[in-house]
């Protein structure tokens, strides 16, 4: 297994949108256990293919159970609720902030081994999820802020740039 680099703010490929995965061949497992590694070891809880520069439709996520979930092609195809939390994003480090997401999700995809799943998420897993799944479609979290908190954060980075190692923190993606 292999660390990956994790793309910043700027990178286009953040804002472009991923390909569906066709099968899970070798290839493709062997990008799913990198990018877990990846994860963990940026201390992250979820990680999107796009960020470590692949723009195929992948995900991996921390289980809370000291391991790690992959999902591909996921879709989100029920959502309830509304609740906001603080994000953060690997892809944005030092910058976190409230965002508005579904309590409870169901996401329907493949898992680490090709099958299908289907099941339900709730709060931080469901949040997860959905930061996630918009990094597939070239979305980042500042996207859903009011524009003027984003212009803030915008103009920030423009001044300062982003800082070379992220602080560690419980809630980035
Ligand atoms: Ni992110």
């Amino acid at each position: 297994m292999a660390v990956l680099s994790v793309r910043r703010y700027g990178d286009p490929i953040l804002r472009q949108k991923a390909t569906p995965v066709a099968s899970l061949t070798p290839a493709i497992t062997t990008i799913l256990e990198d990018m877990v590694e990846t994860m963990f070891q940026q201390v992250g809880i979820g990680l999107a293919a796009p960020q470590v520069g692949i723009p195929l439709r992948l995900i991996v996520m921390d289980d809370g159970k000291r391991g790690a979930r992959a999902l591909v092609n996921p879709v989100i195809i029920e959502r309830a609720g509304a609740v906001r939390a603080e994000e953060g994003c690997l892809s944005l480090p030092g910058i976190f902030a409230e965002v508005e997401r579904s309590e409870s999700v169901r996401v329907e995809a493949l898992d680490g081994g090709g099958a299908p799943v289907s099941f339900e998420a709730r709060d931080l897993h469901a949040r997860v999820i959905q930061h996630e799944v918009d990094h597939l479609d070239g979305i980042l979290f500042i996207d859903h802020l009011p524009p003027v908190t984003r212009d803030r954060i915008k103009k920030r980075i423009q001044k300062d740039g982003l800082p070379e190692a992220a602080p560690h923190h419980a809630f980035a993606l």
